[in-house]
């Protein structure tokens, strides 16, 4: 009778919370509903600030194992507090089944992040894009534009970036072709050789450079960065975007070659630019990387895992995919993962941690559930 009573209670009370705000702390790793009640859908996510509001812009899954692909589009939501989120609606939306387009339901769209161009007043979303039934052969970079921040977003374009350009830091032995790279049957997350012997880099300069994992930057300049696995995924690319945002200049570094870095979350403190990144084993967590550069363009420097006490070494069982700065406070940064669940994707859980500093480094410790206020002790 008296749990029939606690189980009546606790109906109302969520009946009576729907719609109004409910959260006034994050909870890592738990469901997380949005004004309607309904677990949050933005996967591979990222946030942008506008006007006094957070947007978050990721991929809105479906159930089971089939949900992985992009059956729907990019969701949206939105936040003036960070822990309540309203929902916005899709914002891309994929194509119907049998119309061709590179978007047709069922292909890959992955990691999707929108940028606001100051010049244009243009909103931009670049993606991971796979064309459909191509199984990550593709390696392409999807560019859409929306009038306004909540869309809708008109896909323009799919690029593999830069061709015909090398990176700026480039090697002799990058540009010469050696006849074992047309051989290697590559499986994504590792190198049969030597990866700076392969020159991938060459085999792909007419058609462009594979862009898997991906990211963008916007730096106080306002010129917008794309960050991309590329080469196989063996080494990640730094490549600067076009005055509009719509396409890339040909101006690019390669960075950690043969180090498989996914994942890229990049950010800016204090005049330097920090990444984290995971390694590459598909939808299962791995032990996080950083680094660090005073120039975007590099030299970067590893600093190894910022996780502090994570004994499993998985990252805390997520995937970066974006860290932000919280309005408002001084040195307060998110770090914002990926909890994947590949057999019911829509079943995905987000891990966001509070980032501390200590000199030049970063870190992020677990935390069961944390307020904003925490920053105050950090
Ligand atoms: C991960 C990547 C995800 C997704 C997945 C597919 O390594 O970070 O975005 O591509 O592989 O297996």
């Amino acid at each position: 009778m008296r749990s029939f009573f606690t189980y009546g209670i606790c109906v109302i009370l969520l009946f009576s919370c729907k719609g109004k705000s409910r959260y006034d702390a994050f909870s890592p790793g738990k469901l997380w509903s949005d004004n309607n009640g309904v677990h949050i859908n933005a996967h591979g996510g990222g946030i942008l600030f506008e006007n006094g509001r957070y947007y978050w812009f990721g991929e809105h899954k479906t159930p089971g194992s089939e949900g992985n692909a992009a059956n729907v589009g990019v969701h949206c939501y939105s936040s003036e507090d960070l822990y309540n989120w309203k929902d916005e609606g899709v914002v891309l939306t994929v194509d119907p089944v049998g119309s061709g387009s590179d978007i047709e339901k069922g292909c890959i769209i992955e990691r999707p992040k929108v940028i606001k161009n100051q010049k244009t007043g243009k909103y931009v979303m670049w993606f991971h894009l796979e064309r459909k039934n191509n199984n990550y052969s593709d390696a392409l970079s999807g560019v859409a534009v929306g009038n306004e921040i909540t869309g809708p977003y008109q896909y323009l374009k799919s690029v593999r970036p830069n061709s015909g350009f090398y990176p700026l830091n480039v090697s002799e032995i990058h540009k010469q072709k050696t006849s074992s790279v047309d051989n290697i049957k590559f499986n994504g997350w590792s190198l049969p050789a030597d990866v700076d012997a392969l020159s991938i880099l060459v085999r792909d300069l007419s058609k462009g450079q594979m862009a898997r994992d991906m990211n963008l930057f916007v730096d106080e300049d306002q010129k917008a960065y794309h960050i991309y696995s590329s080469e196989e995924n063996s080494t990640l690319h730094i490549a600067e975007l076009t005055d509009d945002y719509l396409s890339h200049t040909g101006r690019y570094i390669r960075c950690f070659p043969g180090r498989f870095m996914e994942a890229p979350a990049m950010f800016k403190r204090k005049g330097k630019y920090y990444l984290m990144m995971s390694g590459c084993t598909g939808w299962r967590p791995n032990q996080a990387r950083s680094a660090v550069a005073g120039s975007i363009m590099g030299e970067w420097v590893e600093l190894g895992d910022p996780c502090l006490n994570d004994t499993t070494g998985t990252t805390f069982h997520s995937q970066s995919t974006c860290i932000f700065p919280v309005q408002g406070t001084e040195d307060a940064f998110i770090y914002m993962g990926d909890r994947w669940n590949p057999e019911d994707a829509i079943d995905g859980r987000y891990v966001w941690l509070p980032v501390k500093f200590e000199d030049d480094r970063f870190f992020i410790e677990w935390k069961d559930s944390w307020k904003k206020d925490l920053f105050d002790s950090l």
